[in-house]
């Protein structure tokens, strides 16, 4: 018994290391084969599902949607719902999986998602979301977290912010990522809603200020390890990065490990992180997947290095012919080395 308590403990406090650096969740793009590339790019950042709803889980019995492989840890949970009790099932079949970390959507803004009342809504809502993180934290051993915008539509961040933390880590939330800017839930477009209303990163580090002893990240608008590692600098705890992750991945993790997590290790070279996909993508054709929903999540391999373009024109062209296969990746390197200048 107590050995088994030193392990949880020892687990959940690997996985608030890890949260100095994340990949944000982020719906269609980080599956398990996107996780799984940016986990050979670094050993330690915390990786993050998509959202995956309570209702899809505990009703739908969509238990597929919680598959992910061995090598993907520390990896978090990403669950959407407002009903305790469903986000409490849903949250346990996440933790008996085996995911490190269960975290709450408070950020997103889509139409669906409101409808279902879950997502950034809910930040008019602390009470209710300090309820389900209550009933999620009391059936699993993993850390429940949740990840809010600074507000909604015409509430003053300034106010709700701070209120809606000290209610939420009240109920055993120890750890937030706060996305640094509203949701404007009327007449923006979810990819509007990432871009137009304007960051304010001041508030979010003053909400460091007010909770010294809470965990909290930063997210939103970070395009580099350094930006990252100001954001330390500056008394954050933690740093979540969605869209440069996933569209420069060498970038963002590959010195991570060094940089963030003060590693030992050079950076691996993105060449041999292309060829060590190819073990991974022949046990997925191997069961009837397809190719591209690897490669797909390769393709800014080498954004911003010469013959990138190649690379990705290759690969995205080849990727759905019929009967492609972990060859096309030596024929993408090959042809992206020819196009260098000599
Ligand atoms: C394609 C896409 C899908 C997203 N899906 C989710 C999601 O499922 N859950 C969530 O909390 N945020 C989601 N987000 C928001 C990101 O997690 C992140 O908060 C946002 O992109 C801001 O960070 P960034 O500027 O580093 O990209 C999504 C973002 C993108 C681009």
């Amino acid at each position: 018994m107590a050995e088994q308590r030193n392990l949880i403990k020892q687990r959940n406090s690997d996985v608030v290391r890890a949260a100095r650096l994340s990949v944000a969740p982020m719906m269609d793009w980080t599956d398990r084969h996107c996780r799984y590339l940016h986990r050979l790019l670094s050993r330690n950042a915390l990786l993050y599902t998509e959202m995956v709803t309570s209702p899809a889980l505990v009703r739908g019995g969509a238990l597929h949607l919680l598959d992910f492989h061995a090598e993907e840890h520390p990896v978090a949970l990403q669950l959407g719902g407002s009903d305790p009790k469903e986000l409490a099932q849903a949250a346990r079949l996440g933790a008996d999986a085996g995911y490190d970390e269960i975290n709450l959507n408070v950020g997103c803004p889509s139409d669906r998602v409101q409808s279902g009342t879950f997502g950034a809504i809910l930040m008019k809502q602390p009470g209710l979301v300090a309820e389900c993180v209550a009933a999620m934290q009391a059936v699993v051993n993993v850390p429940v977290t949740v990840k809010c915008r600074i507000g909604v539509d015409d509430q003053d961040a300034t106010e709700v912010l701070p209120e809606f933390i000290a209610r939420v880590a009240a109920a055993g939330c120890e750890r937030f990522t706060i996305h640094a800017r509203k949701a404007w839930l009327q007449g923006l477009s979810p990819k509007e809603n990432r871009d137009i209303p304007p960051l304010d990163y001041d508030l979010v580090m003053q909400m460091k200020g007010l909770f010294p002893a809470l965990h909290l990240s930063v997210n939103g608008g970070i395009t580099s390890l350094e930006q990252a590692k100001a954001f330390h600098d500056a008394g954050m705890d933690g740093v979540m990065v969605g869209r440069a992750a996933y569209h420069q991945p060498w970038d963002i993790l590959a010195g991570a490990d060094a940089l963030i997590f003060g590693a030992d290790t050079a950076a691996p070279d993105p060449v041999e992180i292309s060829l060590a996909m190819i073990p991974y993508i022949d046990a997925h054709l191997s069961t009837g997947g397809r190719l591209h929903q690897i490669t797909r999540h390769m393709l800014g391999l080498f954004a911003g290095r010469p013959g990138a373009r190649v690379w990705r024109r290759v690969l995205s062209e080849g990727a759905s012919r019929k009967g492609a296969g972990p060859e096309l990746i030596h024929e993408s390197l090959a042809q992206m080395q020819a196009a260098q200048p000599v």
